[in-house]
Formats: C-alpha cells, sequence, structure tokens
C-alpha cells in the first residue's frame, strides 16, 4: 500500500513518501520550495514536515489565516505578491501543507501564478486526506459560495501521512469521517458497515480506511477527470450540504458548522428523498440518521432557514438550465445521478431530520 497512481501524479503514503519527495526535488534539481500554511499547520505539522524535506532544501514558509471565511481571492493576491516578493519562478514548487482549505486553494494559487507553477499536496487533516487532496481539483469560495472559482489541476504527487492526524481535533477528524461516509454510501457498503462501528476511531484500521477511500475516489476520478458523469457520484449529500454550508457561513450568529458536519446533515436529507423517490431502505435511511445524530450531535436549522437554503442550491455546480441536480441513491452502493427533486420534499427531509432532534 505505498502508492496510488493517478492522473499523471502518484499518491505516496506514510513514511516512505517523503523518501518520493526528496527524490522528485533532487531529479528535478529544485533547490528552493515554498511551503503554504496556516496557523495551526504551521505550529503542528510544519515541524514534521520539515524535518523530512532535504537539508540541502531552502525553504520559505507562506502562511495564511485558517478557515473557510479565508479561502477566498483576497488571500489569493496576498499568497501571489508573497510569491512576487520571494522571486518565485515557474521552476518553483509550491507545497499545500494543511486541510481541504490550504490544498484548494494553493493548488489555484499555484495553478493560476504566471500561467502555473508545479504544486504538491501534503494533506494534514482527515477529509483533505481522502477528498481534497486527490482529484485534481482546486479553487476558492466567491464570497459565500463554495469553491465557485477554480479549476483541474493536478499536483506533481500527493503524500499522505496519518501521522498528521495526531493533534487533529476530535471535531475535524469527524468532519473528515462524512466524506468516508458518502464513498461507503455511493460504492462500498462494506466500508459503510465499518465506518458505522466506529472502525476509523482505531489508528490500524484508520490507516486502511483512508487507502480505501482514496482508492475508490481516485478510481473514480480516472473514469471521469471533469465530473460530465460518474465523478458527481462523489458529490453525494453536496447538494444540500454546501447550501447549508454556505447559509452557515453567512450567518455569523448561527453556530460555525465544518463541511463534513453540514454534509452529513445533506446525507440524511438525500437519503430521505432517495427513500420517497427511488425506494432506499427504510432500515438504511433510519441507520444512516442515527450515526449522523450520535457522530456529530443535533444540528438546529430553525424552519425559517429552509426556503433560504433551498434558494442557495441553486447555486449548486452540478445544475443545468437553472434545475437543481441531486445524486439520489437506490440502495447503499448503488447510485443515480443527475436526478430532480421537488423543493417540498427537500423540505420534508429537512424536517425528517430535525424531527429527530
Ligand atoms: N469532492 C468531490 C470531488 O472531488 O469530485
Amino acid at each position: 500500500m505505498d502508492f496510488i497512481k493517478s492522473t499523471g501524479y502518484s499518491i505516496y503514503f506514510k513514511d516512505n513518501s517523503y523518501l518520493e519527495l526528496n527524490n522528485y526535488l533532487a531529479d528535478n534539481q529544485i533547490n528552493n520550495i515554498f511551503i503554504l500554511v496556516d496557523e495551526h499547520t504551521r505550529k503542528y505539522c510544519l515541524p514534521r514536515c520539515k524535518e523530512k524535506i532535504s537539508d540541502a532544501i531552502q525553504m520559505d514558509i507562506i502562511q495564511i489565516d485558517s478557515g473557510e471565511i479565508n479561502k477566498n481571492i483576497t488571500t489569493c493576491i496576498k499568497v501571489w505578491k508573497t510569491l512576487t516578493e520571494l522571486k518565485a519562478d515557474r521552476k518553483s514548487i509550491l507545497i499545500n501543507l494543511g486541510g481541504g482549505m490550504i490544498t484548494d486553494l494553493g493548488g489555484f494559487v499555484a495553478s493560476t501564478f504566471k500561467r502555473g507553477i508545479k504544486f504538491i499536496n501534503i494533506p494534514t487533516s482527515l477529509l483533505s486526506m481522502v477528498d481534497a487532496s486527490v482529484g485534481s481539483k482546486t479553487g476558492v469560495d466567491l464570497d459565500n459560495l463554495k469553491n465557485l472559482i477554480g479549476l483541474f489541476s493536478n499536483p506533481e504527487m500527493v503524500l499522505i501521512d496519518p501521522l498528521y492526524l495526531e493533534t487533529l481535533p476530535d471535531r475535524e477528524l469527524k468532519s473528515g469521517v462524512a466524506e468516508i461516509i458518502k464513498y461507503g454510501l455511493t460504492f462500498d457498503p462494506k466500508l459503510l458497515e465499518d465506518v458505522k462501528q466506529d472502525k476509523w476511531k482505531n489508528i490500524n484500521n484508520l490507516n486502511d480506511i483512508i487507502y480505501k477511500s482514496v482508492s475508490i475516489k481516485n478510481k473514480v476520478v480516472i473514469k471521469d477527470f471533469k465530473e460530465v458523469n460518474l465523478r458527481k457520484a462523489l458529490n453525494y449529500g453536496h447538494t444540500v450540504g454546501h447550501a447549508i454550508e454556505s447559509y452557515f457561513l453567512e450567518h455569523n450568529t448561527l453556530k460555525s458548522l465544518l463541511h463534513g458536519e453540514a454534509i452529513a446533515i445533506g446525507m440524511v436529507v438525500e437519503a430521505y428523498i432517495s427513500h420517497k423517490l427511488f425506494g432506499f431502505p427504510n432500515l438504511a435511511l433510519v441507520s444512516l440518521k442515527n450515526y449522523v445524530l450520535k457522530t456529530y450531535g443535533k444540528i438546529r436549522i430553525d424552519e425559517e432557514h429552509y426556503s433560504p437554503i433551498l434558494d442557495l442550491m441553486k447555486h449548486d455546480k452540478k445544475n443545468t438550465n437553472g434545475v437543481v441536480k441531486y445524486i439520489l441513491l437506490k440502495d447503499v452502493g448503488d447510485f443515480i445521478i443527475d436526478t430532480t427533486a421537488s423543493n417540498d420534499l427537500v423540505i420534508e427531509g429537512l424536517t425528517y431530520y430535525q424531527s429527530s432532534i
């Protein structure tokens, strides 16, 4: 389980990955790198990362403020300016050391700076390890609309080192688990069962679960890089979930919500719609809802918020001709893409989730 080949780059695992990184830097005669961090990854992850990179390499650290709120073009401008001041050129490499915000934004900054410099992802959150850092999506939010600006761009390599998870807060770890539930629901019933038995709480199991998740995602991305078809399945739960996340993001009076927490609710709502439209089994629906409530707690969404959340769904990137499109499930591991559902059904789904609170 040392590496997985992707679309023109490879994903390396554990300690061995740094060997690959140092070989890459030597082979490409790179003697100067830029490492993009936030205040948390600078403190908790950078020391390990620096220790693993050859002493011969000159490193400049570029720090940005953490949080989805900063995943925007203003932060990109700061990084582009710093790269300019530090005289980065087309031979330069940007290493994105962080969670999904850092790997998404850093990939976008690198891909657009001087028409594109190379970048490497070293994800430090579970969410980024199993999803964001793999698959070549880069981008930033436009106001509160998630990932509206961006491009598909390959990293040179992705290094997955689960030791970074040791310093990750529990809430952030669980946020990543939501994306693993998504892989289970859409592609792998056994993976879903493992998650529901909390196997991810044991680090050895978690290593296997990460590898399995990345393998699933990579197979999908290889078949449908630009998300014309199959890759849309990786958006299960995200039509409703992204809208909930955006709504909470723009209302700072509401509890702050992590990506995975919003997606977890989105998956329950979309499972409810799947049950009503395509006979997704009630047992699987109830079991998903109970696991989500147990893992993420009870997140209140008052009825007054339903209508603005439905409005936000109109901006979903999967929509065509103004029609909101969903990925729905006939069963665990059996999905249908590009389906539609009435607003009433979405409201019923939100009410179903809320009724358990
Ligand atoms: N996060 C879904 C995808 O990369 O396609």
